[in-house]
């Protein structure tokens, strides 16, 4: 049976998940509540699917007994998917005209929000790199998933996945050759841990929404894709708090802060690209 034809099997209402988000808060302490719906849905049916749970009883069940069933359904949940230089002209962008502002500053401090597996903190390193600027640099990498961090840490990719990265660096128009920052084991790839001297991978939840300190450029993409309006709203204030003035702040290609109550605290740098500029506290 094909997985579509067994989401439709396990379709679930709106009661049912609300009493699963319910659960998950309770013992888990995370708060899915202000997840956008119809994509947290499609994610859990297709959880009960790939499970054969028959009911999300069935699943709450399962969490209840099975603390390590949980990383996986957070992993399910919270779509880790990303490649390194996604959307290369982005980074060209951050290359050709946010770079040479920066470079002006005594040190430059960058957080990649939701950086899932690390690709995102390897490609601001190399773009970095290239610019003679990494020595400056002071990168936070957080995500709210362990597991994915842990594979940032370690800077290890399946070879089998590289050729997306490699071909996003050669649009990206990068100096060298990707494989210039990395070596092969077996099946993987392991990135130059001189890369990575200046991150700190923390585990950090954009729910909770406590400030972290302060920074002159932040990432946050295609996480707030997922979040309800409410959620990014927080989550845009937090990150205008969390700028110093001038400071830019990055979203994936399909998002915006247009709508959100804190866009009056950034200009738009460039809509093509969703880099916005703090412009007022
Ligand atoms: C689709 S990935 C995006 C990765 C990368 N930023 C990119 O654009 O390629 C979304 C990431 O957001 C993380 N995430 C989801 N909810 C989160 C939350 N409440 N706090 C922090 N990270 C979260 C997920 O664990 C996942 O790694």
């Amino acid at each position: 049976m094909s997985d579509n034809s067994n989401i439709e099997t396990n379709e679930i209402t709106i009661n049912e998940i609300k009493r699963l988000i319910a659960f998950v808060k309770m013992q888990y302490k995370f708060d899915f509540g202000n997840y956008a719906l119809s994509s947290f849905k499609r994610r859990i049916e297709r959880i009960l699917s790939l499970n054969s749970f028959a009911t999300i009883d069935e699943l709450i069940v399962k969490l209840q007994n099975d603390s390590k069933f949980y990383d996986e359904f957070l992993r399910e949940v919270t779509v880790n998917t990303t490649e390194m230089f996604r959307s290369p002209s982005l980074w060209r962008k951050l290359r050709d005209e946010i770079l040479p502002i920066l470079a002006n500053y005594p040190s430059i401090r960058i957080w990649s929000a939701a950086c899932s597996s690390g690709e995102e903190v390897y490609s601001l390193a190399i773009v970095l790199k290239e610019a003679g600027l990494l020595h400056k640099a002071k990168i936070l990498a957080t995500d709210i998933n362990d597991v994915v961090l842990q594979k940032g840490k370690d800077g290890t990719y399946w070879n089998r996945n590289m050729e997306v990265n490699e071909n996003n660096y050669l649009r990206f128009e990068g100096k060298y050759k990707l494989s210039d920052y990395y070596s092969k084991k077996d099946d993987n790839v392991v990135f130059d841990k001189s890369l990575i001297q200046d991150v700190s991978f923390k585990t950090f939840d954009l729910v909770q929404n406590e400030q972290y300190s302060k920074f002159d450029l932040i990432f946050c993409r295609n996480v707030m894709i997922y979040f309800n309006p409410e959620l990014q709203n927080k989550v845009v204030d937090l990150f205008g708090r969390s700028l110093f003035m001038k400071g830019f702040f990055i979203v994936g290609e399909k998002e915006t802060i247009a709508f959100c109550k804190s866009s009056e605290r950034f200009e738009t740098f460039s809509a093509e690209e969703r880099i916005y500029q703090k412009i007022k506290e």
